[in-house]
């Protein structure tokens, strides 16, 4: 991307070789000084796709371009029929493991605890997700048949592909699930699903986030239908989509009230808690991820049934907790959790989706499937971070000590 204006052919160096730059042209060569002919590709990218124009940051730009990459990925992974579908290979793969391993770091590892659920749920295949850098020292116990899904947004993680090159090494099955083509995962796994999210430049992610979700709930349901599971027979994820990017739509537009949102609850506090349970937890440690990265505040997504053992201690007068509701069945009993801390005099902020909402909540997010609904609650998340950056002059795009592409373990 860095050089996208200046050439669109480029050629790939595996490890062990050396590039030779001379006045009379570039070779590629072995360590012995063996010379390598490769063919140059060419990168299917142009300027404009990194270009901010009219937004003030690349954040809030790709922030909004989500409800257009969840059409895309719809596009994408849709036959003629009007029904998902994804590359055989890939969906024999899945049909033929015995357990699942997802691997990744970051936001990614985030959509992974999201893809656990979906994929357990519609295509009943049981899943573990690692972090990459823990995978080495924690190295599951594996069964006859796991397929290893890293999920990445850049592609060239060092702690995911170490994870890649060993399990290749022991001989295991791997797919990559990146934005990026060419890059290193992708190249090096048997297989690759692209998420088609366009360049994602700020630093903090966020429509990988949600594209690569979106790619799961695909795959889920693609291999779910091929095992004849109603529950994914009966999931109409094109139209459930749709109904997502409609209401990430609304959610994008909404930008005023959480604007307001951040600037009550997190302008100048030093620390917040989001409180969430099943899936609302995964999406609320995504949401303290956010807040962390670019507002420097120290945040804490919570299994909201956990915050009684333990960090009920720290909720003093004025603490901000966000509570994220998406489920019917958890609606009640986090409801309690709140009125736990808003009894230790936390500054306590629910954000309901349309259906659990009650009256008071401070942010109701429109109703999505209830499979899909971290697609939806991220949203303002990410929006929330944005302002609280913002309230505090924080550089958004590239906050202080982390990069885009973490290329060292
Ligand atoms: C870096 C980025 C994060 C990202 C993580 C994993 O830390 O700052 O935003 O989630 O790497 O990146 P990947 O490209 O593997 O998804």
């Amino acid at each position: 991307m860095a050089v996208i204006r200046e050439t669109d052919q480029f050629v790939e160096i595996m490890d062990e070789e050396i590039v030779l730059v001379k006045r009379d042209g570039v070779t590629i060569e072995t360590l012995a000084g063996e010379e390598i002919e490769r063919e140059a590709y060419t990168a299917e990218l142009d300027a404009s796709d990194i270009e901010k124009g009219t937004y003030p940051h690349y954040m809030l730009k790709e922030t909004d371009e989500q409800p257009a990459v969840i059409r895309k990925i719809i596009q994408a992974y849709q036959n003629e029929a009007g029904d998902v579908t994804v590359n055989p290979k890939i969906v024999k793969e899945l049909l033929d493991t015995d357990r699942i391993h997802i691997v990744a770091c970051g936001t990614s590892y985030h959509a992974g605890l999201v893809g656990k659920n979906l994929i357990e749920k519609l295509a009943e295949v049981p899943v573990e997700v690692h972090v990459s850098s823990e995978f080495g020292y924690n190295m599951p116990l594996l069964t006859e048949k796991p397929l290893f899904i890293f999920i990445t947004q850049s592609g060239e993680t060092a702690d995911s592909r170490q994870v890649l090159v060993k399990i290749k090494e022991l001989g295991y099955r791997s797919l990559t699930i990146t934005n990026v083509p060419g890059s290193t995962l992708d190249r090096e796994a048997d297989n690759t699903m692209y998420l088609h999210a366009g360049p994602e430049i700020a630093v903090a992610s966020t429509k990988a986030y949600t594209a690569q979700i979106a790619a799961l709930s695909i795959l889920a349901t693609v291999v779910g239908r091929e095992k004849g599971l109603s529950m994914a027979i009966d999931f109409d994820l094109i139209v459930e989509l749709g109904i997502v990017a409609n209401a990430m739509e609304t959610l994008v537009d909404s930008k005023e009230t959480i604007e307001h949102i951040a600037g009550e609850y997190l302008a100048t506090t030093r620390n917040a808690f989001f409180l969430g349970r099943h899936v609302d937890y995964f999406v609320a440690m995504e949401a303290a991820l956010k807040l962390k990265e670019i507002s420097y505040i120290q945040a804490e997504g919570f299994a909201s049934g956990e915050l009684k053992h333990g960090t009920i201690a720290l909720i003093e007068d004025g603490t901000p907790v966000l509570a994220l509701i998406t489920q019917e069945n958890i609606n009640w009993n986090i409801r309690g959790n709140v009125k736990e801390v808003l009894a230790r005099g936390a500054n306590a902020c629910i954000l309901s989706m349309e259906g659990v909402n009650q009256p008071g909540d401070q942010f109701v997010i429109p109703k999505v499937h209830e499979l899909l609904t971290p697609l939806a609650s991220v949203v303002p998340c990410q929006l929330l971070a944005y302002y609280a950056a913002l309230h505090r002059g924080c550089d958004v795009d590239k906050p202080r000590n982390l990069a885009k592409s973490v290329t060292v373990e």
